[in-house]
């Protein structure tokens, strides 16, 4: 399942995104409320479960989340994310994945993993800015995989049809959520228009 969130106020703060003028302090703000208003979307199937509880008017059937939910930005710009997804799911636990991507062979090279226990129960959400050839979501999604994990969404903000199709190939399984699908790759695997690069433009370096 590939799913374009195409709300007004996200295209309105991706396009401040895109802008080559917006700097690391408005590109970070943009980033982490646009990830706040696609997790509204992204945790729209999450399940329920029913639990009794009092309000001071009497006893109720409430709802609770009935799986936890865990969060894998992929190093550095899926932290970029990171506090917009957790201001709306706060009890998320945190995983960390460490890729980064050889810039003439287009490869991902993993270089850290940490995640908390219990993949296999977890709604995983893996997040990253960028889904330009779909390495390093592909092999992020392999990882968490490999330790357990079955429900497992991708959440990025743009991507391009190349890389939809490496990941719908490599892990059909998996729902992918974007704010924009873009053209194309260019010729060093940059997505176009996109962004630039997302970690330099959330961290300031370069
Ligand atoms: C960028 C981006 C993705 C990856 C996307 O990370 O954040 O992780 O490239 O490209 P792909 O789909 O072709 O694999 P980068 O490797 O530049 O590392 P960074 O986050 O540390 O900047
Ligand atoms: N990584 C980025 O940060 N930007 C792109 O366009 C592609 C990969």
């Amino acid at each position: 399942m590939l799913e374009v969130l195409n709300h007004p106020m996200i295209t309105h703060k991706l396009t401040l995104m895109r802008k080559k003028e917006t700097g690391t302090k408005d590109f970070r703000e943009n980033l982490n409320e646009i990830a706040e208003l696609m997790a509204y979307e992204v945790c729209r199937d999450l399940p329920l479960r029913p639990i009794d509880i009092e309000t001071p008017m009497g006893p109720c059937t409430g709802y609770e989340l009935a799986k936890p939910v865990v969060i894998v930005p992929i190093l550095r710009a899926g932290i970029g994310l990171l506090d917009g997804i957790r201001r709306l799911v706060p009890t998320a636990k945190v995983g960390f994945i460490g890729l980064y991507r050889d810039e003439e062979t287009l490869e991902p090279h993993e270089y850290f993993a940490k995640f908390p226990k219990d993949l296999d129960q977890a709604i995983v959400m893996v997040v990253d800015p960028m889904l330009a050839t779909g390495g390093s979501a592909i092999d992020a999604i392999t990882m968490v995989k490999a330790r357990g994990a079955k429900q497992i969404k991708l959440v990025c903000l743009v991507g391009a049809p190349e890389g939809v199709k490496a990941m719908q190939k490599a892990h059909p399984d998996v729902d992918i959520y974007l704010a924009a699908l873009d053209d194309h790759l260019n010729e060093i695997g940059y997505i176009v228009p996109g962004l630039g690069d997302a970690g330099d433009r959330i961290f300031g370096t370069k």
